[in-house]
């Protein structure tokens, strides 16, 4: 289905790279994703097309410095798919994941249960969907600790579940007793992330945990990211729809545009100085980068969100200011440059200079 232009990138760069996009693989990778991809089918009347919801992303996450990995992108681009391939929800179509040098894939449902699913944990949107609304909060949290086997015994159970509160800047004492619909949002998703921390896990995937709240809480659930990421030495794939928060809280930012990682590399680069037209275009399209407003889609995405799944070449040559000819036809190959990867023709140097000219006079 695609036609491939420049192979540089993915013969010499497989693996996403670590940050900095540097060319080498560390020694041992927290989190490998390789080309991996994700095909479901869109219903057309009778017939169905496939597309890819998640198509030949590479990324790395070193596993001896953790970081914030930010991914953004409009809605319908694929980073809930992601996510939950990262997760083990969803098995990916095509490419590999490794957690920990273990394929995901591979590994069995025991040890899924008994390894994985305590080392990467999620943290979803609606905090009090990860909560039973009969079940009072506190023996929610004791019940984690023991079927998890962090604590020796029940005893054992409200030191523990206090500690792990404390990581999120509560106390036993002021959840104790109570049922999730008395806890305001703020709170249920500082308790929700203390559930994810439980099992002491290295890697949590968090799907816009913040989207559900008010401007002002979102910093104090970022910050509490970043403290983490500190004091317990977890990674953390913050995936969001909120810029600023984004630009605030990431090490490292990946831009997803219909399943593409169309731009990725350290945050203050990318969206300091963006290099990806659908970059430059998401970061215009807030009033300011460092304000707390998130940023909203101005485009009627349900329409354009087929076409650009499956039209051939470079899935924002529809939108792109700066498309040229070749676009149309070809998918872009994912280049480093400027310290970061960008999936677009203006920076693949393989591609001929005087080829663009020719067929773009208008974006040169
Ligand atoms: N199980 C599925 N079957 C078919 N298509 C799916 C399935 N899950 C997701 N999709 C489609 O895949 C595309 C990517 O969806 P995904 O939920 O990953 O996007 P997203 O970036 O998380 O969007 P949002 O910001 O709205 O949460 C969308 O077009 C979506 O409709
Ligand atoms: S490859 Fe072409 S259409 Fe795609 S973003 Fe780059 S210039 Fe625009
Ligand atoms: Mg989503």
């Amino acid at each position: 289905m695609e036609v491939t232009v420049s192979t540089r990138d993915s013969q010499s760069e497989p693996h996403g790279g670590g940050r900095g996009e540097t060319a080498a693989r560390p020694p041992e990778a927290l989190l490998q994703i390789e080309n991996l991809t994700k095909v479901f089918h869109i219903r057309q009347g009778f017939a169905s097309q496939e597309f890819h919801a998640v198509d030949d992303a590479s990324i790395v996450i070193d596993s001896d410095q953790p970081e914030i990995f930010a991914v953004v992108g409009e809605s319908g681009s694929g980073k809930t798919t992601l996510a939950k391939m990262i997760l083990g929800m969803e098995h990916s179509s095509q490419g590999i994941l490794r957690y920990k040098n273990r394929v995901v894939n591979d590994i069995s449902r025991k040890e899924m249960k008994s390894w994985f699913y305590r080392e990467v944990q999620p943290v979803f949107q609606d905090p009090f969907a990860a909560f039973s609304p009969l079940k009072r909060i506190d023996s929610y949290l004791y019940e984690t600790a023991q079927n998890y086997k962090m604590v020796a015994d029940k005893k054992e159970a409200p030191r523990y579940v206090n500690e792990v509160l404390s990581a999120v800047g509560l106390t036993l004492a002021e959840i104790a007793g109570r049922y999730p619909n008395e806890l305001s949002g703020g709170q249920a998703q500082r308790v929700a992330i203390a559930r994810a921390l439980i099992t002491k896990p290295s890697l949590i995937v968090a799907d816009e945990p913040v989207s559900m709240l008010d401007a002002s809480l979102r910093m104090s659930i970022v910050n509490m990211f970043r403290k983490l990421k500190e004091d317990n030495n977890v990674s953390v794939i913050y995936i969001t729809h909120d810029l600023a928060t984004a630009y605030y809280a990431g090490d490292r930012i990946a831009v997803m545009l219909r399943g593409w990682i169309v731009e990725m590399g350290p945050t203050e680069q990318v969206l300091g100085n963006p290099l990806h037209p659908y970059t430059q275009n998401l970061k215009t399209s807030i009033p300011s980068i460092r304000s707390s407003e998130a940023w909203e889609d101005k485009i009627d995405l349900a329409v354009i969100e087929a076409d650009e799944y499956t039209r051939t070449g470079c899935k924002f040559a529809g939108r792109c200011p700066a498309v040229m000819d070749i676009c149309h036809d070809n998918v872009p190959q994912s280049v480093l440059h400027e310290g970061r990867r960008v999936k677009c023709f203006l920076y693949d140097e393989s591609v001929e200079a005087a080829q663009k000219k020719a067929l773009t006079p208008a974006a040169l």
